[in-house]
């Protein structure tokens, strides 16, 4: 049977709001008293029951974080820096993905919030209804929105600036000479991605002599990406860069471009965006737009901690890292992207 504070008091010869008070560091305890209790504990090898203690402090020391996909390692990265600030603040995180289903994404707040969690970063908002909002703002629990632009001013955010990454691919792409580009994402309601999309489309057509830019909306996922790839190649054979909105996406675009016999950056120059680990090792080695996934995970647990601590005083708080253009080898000039265009028409 594991010890309880009741046999600490009882060994140790003092009351159980003692112990209480000595194990917590509390006051009106002195040095020796507490030492002894301390080493009582240690001999019962007596652990404490945070669930107890929840219903005392209303604090359960456990923050949640709801993801879209843990298997976008882009998500791995954001989780990594939330822990590692979510356990120097001494809190556990509990990981929940909620692809992008509102009912599921529902289901976890409900789940998280029955286990008194002090606090919710979400990945996927924007796909829950004005009610189911409301529900959230009317929780009393500190919420964080990830990857979402501040323009909702209810909930903390935590982004990064994803219209300048948008601007900086287009701007890189046009410097290189590309003239026809296309730009494949995922659906609009998803705000980071068209915040993206907005940045690229605009620089393109601040650019004199530019061509609207092709943008095909499909599932912003590896396979999401290959099959947008398959019918913009058919579509539109004469497009010499494409800019993905995320490097899993690249990563199937490369693979489509692969399977038609087509090389990059030869052929088709392509750019991300995340700047994933894998992105350094897939052949060629992907240019893509940095953004502070670690940084992010982390600054969101900053946001939700103090929010938690200032319980009376709920302020949202709005966070946008900065993003810059990481340049490796999978874009080149469009001289041979035309030549392949002019072969096949
Ligand atoms: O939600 C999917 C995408 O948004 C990720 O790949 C990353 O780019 C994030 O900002």
């Amino acid at each position: 049977m594991a010890a309880t504070i009741k046999d600490i008091a009882r060994e140790s010869g003092v009351n159980i709001s003692t112990v209480s008070r000595a194990l917590n560091n509390g006051y009106g305890v002195n040095y020796q008293t507490r030492e002894h209790v301390i080493a009582v504990a240690a001999r019962l090898n007596y652990h404490p029951n945070r669930i107890a203690r929840g219903l005392v402090t209303g604090r359960s020391h456990s923050l949640g974080l709801i993801v879209s996909d843990i298997r976008n390692p882009f998500f791995a990265e954001v989780a990594r820096g939330a822990e590692d600030a979510a356990r120097a603040g001494n809190c556990d995180l509990v990981l929940c993905n909620s692809d992008l289903d509102a009912d599921k994404q529902m289901q976890y707040v409900q789940s998280l919030l029955e286990k008194r969690i002090d606090g919710i970063m979400m990945n996927s908002v924007s796909a829950l209804s004005r009610e189911q909002q409301a529900q959230l703002a009317g929780s009393g629990v500190p919420i964080v929105l990830l990857n979402r632009p501040a323009s909702n001013h209810t909930f903390s955010t935590v982004c990064a600036d994803n219209e300048a990454g948008g601007a900086l691919a287009a701007r890189y792409l046009l410097g290189l000479g590309h003239r026809k580009i296309a730009h494949l994402t995922g659906p609009r309601q998803h705000g980071n991605l068209s915040d993206r999309a907005q940045g690229f489309v605009r620089a393109l057509q601040a650019a004199e002599h530019q061509e609207q830019p092709v943008v095909l909306r499909g599932k912003f996922t590896f396979e999401g990406g290959a099959e947008l790839a398959r019918k913009l190649l058919d579509e539109h054979p004469d497009v010499t860069a494409i800019f993905a909105a995320n490097d899993v996406m690249a990563f199937g675009v490369a693979h489509a471009a692969i399977d038609r016999g087509l090389r990059i950056p030869e052929d088709l120059s392509l750019v991300g965006f995340d700047n994933l680990q894998f992105s350094v090792i897939v052949h060629p080695p992907l240019t893509t737009i940095h953004q502070p996934k670690y940084e992010m995970g982390s600054a969101a647990v900053d946001v939700l901690l103090r929010l938690a601590r200032d319980k009376g005083k709920q302020i949202p708080e709005h966070r946008r890292l900065g993003v810059e253009l990481i340049e490796r080898q999978s874009c080149m000039e469009p001289r041979a992207g035309l030549l392949r265009a002019s072969q096949r028409a």
